[in-house]
């Protein structure tokens, strides 16, 4: 096997798991040549002559084959990721927001180039879920890929529902332990497991969506009284990620969900993630791992690396062999939306309502709404309500399309024949 000779950017929670993991691995031909760190007055356990601040000194070096991207800003990885790619290395990454938002801009650098990027570490951790999509499901229809995606968010969900902590306190352990990025608003708004999200639908769908298209609703809102309703009812709530394919439309969200006590997914406890597969001929597989922190990611990063010493590359089987599914929000969903003011909500966004409950300490809403609403600001993330939305359970409604539109046809229809009877009469 060749000697990998490796120029890292950056040394956070993820860099120093790589350094681990590469120095404890048994059959592993490689080594750190240069790291580039922006900040080098920080203590490091490390030789200073490991260290530069100079980008260039990595990319610009022809004894460096793979440039490994480490780093939190996003703007800053794309620029590397180019520079490197152009330069004529291979490139791993775990920074799924760049990923997910330049996914086919980098598809095309990597034909154009020739040069390979792998991102297994960007998305749920230490689950082997791109590959798995990419070589083992390569020819075979998906009909749902769905799971618990986001670690810090499974860890503070896992500590405030069961062991009665609070919700800061559960995040500040999450950040503590190396859960959390650096802006943990990421995380507990669902983004992040957005950004993975759209990165799946490439390998499981072979289409690209961009994060900006699908809806993210975290959990930050939630109420004690959210977490007794669920209790009462013998529901777990869980951060759910969730793309599905009716007939030949693809669909996909992020958002809390209430879950049976007996589903599998309520098993899954804190940094742990979960990805479940339905393909048409296999039907159900559940991916369990741990989906944040310092060791599992960074085994996810050396895993790519390794791969590279054996010439491995995304042949992107679905987005070449399957051609393109369309993308939509025009669905239908079950929904528990709780509110501490009647006014916060605006009960016309929902296509029909099932159950109301107003009380002094406890109101909510179930009914069903489009997709397409929770678009709206007003909706989605906005700092001033205290709305939490949660969908029902797994197996919601999705595929039904929203019939709004068809419902005020219907009206108009109506109006119109009354209108007819009474100039004939
Ligand atoms: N902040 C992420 C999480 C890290 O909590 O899952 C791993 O992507």
């Amino acid at each position: 096997m060749k000697n990998i000779k490796i120029g890292l950017f950056g040394f956070g929670c993820v860099g120093q798991g790589l350094y681990e993991t590469l120095n404890n691995s048994k059959n592993f031909s490689g080594e750190i040549k240069k790291i580039c760190i922006k900040n080098p007055d920080k203590a490091r356990r490390l030789d200073p002559k490991l260290f530069t601040t100079q980008a260039a000194s990595l990319l610009n070096d022809p004894e460096i084959d793979v440039i490994v991207e480490l780093i939190d800003d996003a703007d800053a990885a794309l620029e590397i990721v180019t520079k490197a790619l152009e330069n004529g290395k291979s490139v791993v990454t775990a920074n799924k927001k760049m990923v997910a938002e330049h996914l086919s801009e980098l598809v095309n650098l990597q034909a154009s180039t020739g040069q390979a990027l792998l991102y297994e570490g960007a998305v749920c951790g230490s689950i082997p879920i791109i590959r798995t999509l990419e070589e083992y499901f390569g020819h075979e229809p998906l009909n749902e890929v769905k799971g618990i995606f986001n670690g810090s968010t499974n860890y503070i969900l896992t500590k405030v529902f069961e062991e009665n902590l609070s919700y800061e306190a559960a995040l500040l352990q999450a950040q503590a332990l190396g859960f959390a990025e650096s802006d943990p608003t990421l995380d507990v708004k669902g983004f992040d497991a957005k950004y993975k999200l759209s990165i799946l639908l490439t390998h499981a769908f072979g289409i690209h969506v961009a994060p900006n298209r699908i809806v993210n609703l975290g959990i930050d809102h939630l109420k004690a009284s959210d977490l007794e309703y669920a209790r009462e009812k013998r529901l777990s709530i869980k951060l759910i990620a969730q793309a599905k394919r009716i007939e030949d439309t693809v669909y996909a969200f992020v958002m809390p969900q209430f879950i049976k006590s007996d589903h599998t997914l309520t098993s899954v406890k804190n940094e742990f993630n979960a990805v479940i597969i339905n393909g048409e001929f296999c039907d159900d597989q559940l991916f369990i791992g741990k989906g944040a922190g310092s060791l599992p990611t960074g085994a996810a990063v050396l895993s790519d690396i390794s791969a590279l010493s054996y010439n491995y590359r995304y042949e992107y089987k679905k987005h070449y062999n399957l051609g393109k599914l369309p993308f939509s929000n025009d669905s239908l969903l079950e929904v528990y939306v709780s509110f501490e003011n009647p006014h916060e909500i605006n009960l016309e966004d929902f296509e029909s309502i099932q159950h109301k409950y107003f009380s002094f300490d406890h109101s909510y809403v179930i009914g069903k709404m489009c997709i397409n609403n929770l678009l709206d600001e007003k909706w989605l993330n906005n700092p001033k309500n205290n709305i939490v939305l949660c969908a029902i359970g797994t197996e919601n409604i999705l595929g039904s399309l929203c019939v709004k539109g068809l419902n005020a046809e219907i009206e108009e229809l109506k109006r119109g024949q009354q209108l007819l009877q009474k100039i004939i009469v």
